[in-house]
């Protein structure tokens, strides 16, 4: 019998009506909206979650943080610029902040973990400078709550560059160039160890990416993101629930959590709770900002993941509770995993597009020349 028209209108309505609003066209209407009328993001109950956004195209932040008047803060970042590439800086003179974030591999490292001082090996990876000004709590375990602390923390840490101060307010001293440059920055020529921590604090607060496809779509351009992308931008606020924890401009709560990374009594495994001394924070991890994620590998605070797809798959299948050794049994600190993770059952054309997603969080800054340094 051949169906009514009526009939086939049914079918075709209900074939629309089977259409999942993950086709594209449906989710294009669903995010061309403001944000408050986005589908609502997938989170545990009770979890207070702040709304993705753009970062703000100036970086207001860097005045607020460095006062003085703006000729002085140029000369500031100038000085800056040349003491985060100079060696000068460290106990043996052969180590810069640059040589642990590089700007051609995203202003990090590229290595599981950095090596410093006498080649010895750190048990962190290390993370990209870039946004750094934004972050109200900095390393991965928080501990440092400004630029110019983590600056001084780098200096002076024996495994990183083992500088000295005293020694190495001397070498710069005895470096007329250097002079000229501390007075252009200060108004006088005094070299001390905080306005070389300022200066630094004042060049790393200025590398910021704003304009990513990521923060062009935010601000409105829907042809900032093809449809794979905004596919991706979905599920990371719903069935992939990584809104749970990485959200807000910088794609983190700024808080601790533990997924199973840390391994008890091997390498850096107490995290947060080396600052707190909670129960709580034992094997907790800051949740890494995801800007520039693209060029940042390998990943997570021991670089444990080589790249994206690993990521992807461990927190598909749910992360994993680590079983407890003979001595973690022992200990009531033991880490339990986060109650935030969960298995997500994402396909594999999913995990594609939540990839393209991440991937459209920025791809570095524009390539720095190093200045020459100051001799
Ligand atoms: C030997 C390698 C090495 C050197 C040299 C080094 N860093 Fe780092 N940096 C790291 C590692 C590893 C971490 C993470 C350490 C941690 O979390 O405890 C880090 C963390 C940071 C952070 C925090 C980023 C975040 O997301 O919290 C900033 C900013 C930073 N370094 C800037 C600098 C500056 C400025 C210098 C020079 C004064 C410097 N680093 C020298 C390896 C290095
Ligand atoms: C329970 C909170 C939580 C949830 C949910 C979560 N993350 Fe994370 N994420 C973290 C923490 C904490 C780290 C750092 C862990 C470590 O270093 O041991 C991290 C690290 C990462 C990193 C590595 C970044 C780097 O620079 O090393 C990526 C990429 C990432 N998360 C992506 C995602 C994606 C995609 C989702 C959703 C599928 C997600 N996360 C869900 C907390 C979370």
């Amino acid at each position: 019998m051949r169906p009514s028209r009526f009939a086939l209108y049914l079918l075709l309505a209900a074939g629309t009506a089977l259409v999942s609003p993950a086709q594209a066209t449906d989710l294009r209407a669903l995010y061309s909206v403001p944000q408050e009328q986005w589908p609502a993001p997938i989170v545990a109950p009770g979890n207070q979650v702040t709304p993705l956004a753009a970062l703000p195209e100036n970086a207001t932040h860097t005045e607020s943080a460095d006062p003085g008047t703006s000729s002085l803060l140029k000369a500031r970042r100038e000085l800056g610029k040349s003491l985060f590439f100079d060696p000068v800086l460290s106990g043996s003179g052969q180590h810069a902040c640059a040589s642990c974030h590089d700007p051609d591999l995203g202003w990090a490292d590229g290595r599981r973990f950095s090596f410093g001082h006498n080649r010895q090996q750190g048990q962190l990876n290390s993370p990209t400078i870039l946004n750094a000004g934004y972050l109200k709590e900095l390393f991965w375990d928080g501990r440092a709550i400004s630029l110019e602390e983590q600056a001084a923390a780098s200096i002076t840490n024996p495994i990183e560059m083992a500088g000295n101060p005293p020694e190495i307010i001397e070498r710069l001293q005895a470096i007329e160039a250097y002079r000229q440059l501390f007075e252009k920055a200060f108004g006088d020529p005094e070299v001390d160890f905080d306005r070389i921590t300022a200066a630094i604090a004042g060049f790393v607060r200025q590398r910021t990416t704003t304009a990513t496809r990521f923060d062009r779509f935010m601000r409105g351009d829907q042809s900032a993101l093809n449809d794979q992308e905004l596919q991706g931008l979905h599920l990371f606020r719903t069935k992939g629930r990584c809104m749970n924890c990485h959200n807000g401009a910088l794609l983190t709560d700024g808080k601790y959590h533990h997924l199973g990374t840390a391994f008890y009594e091997v390498g850096n495994y107490t995290g947060r709770y080396s600052v707190t001394k909670k129960n709580e924070d034992f094997s907790a991890f800051r949740t890494a900002p995801l800007r520039n994620v693209a060029v940042t590998a390998p990943y997570m605070h021991n670089g444990l993941l080589a790249d994206l797809d690993h990521v992807l798959a461990a927190y598909n299948m749910g992360w994993w509770q680590n079983q407890p050794t003979e001595l973690g049994r022992q200990d009531p600190r033991f880490a339990q995993l986060s109650p935030l993770i969960q298995p997500l059952n994402l396909d594999q054309q999913e995990l594609q597009a939540l990839k393209a997603f991440l991937l459209t969080l920025g791809r570095g800054a524009p390539y720095t020349t190093p200045t020459e340094l100051p001799r």
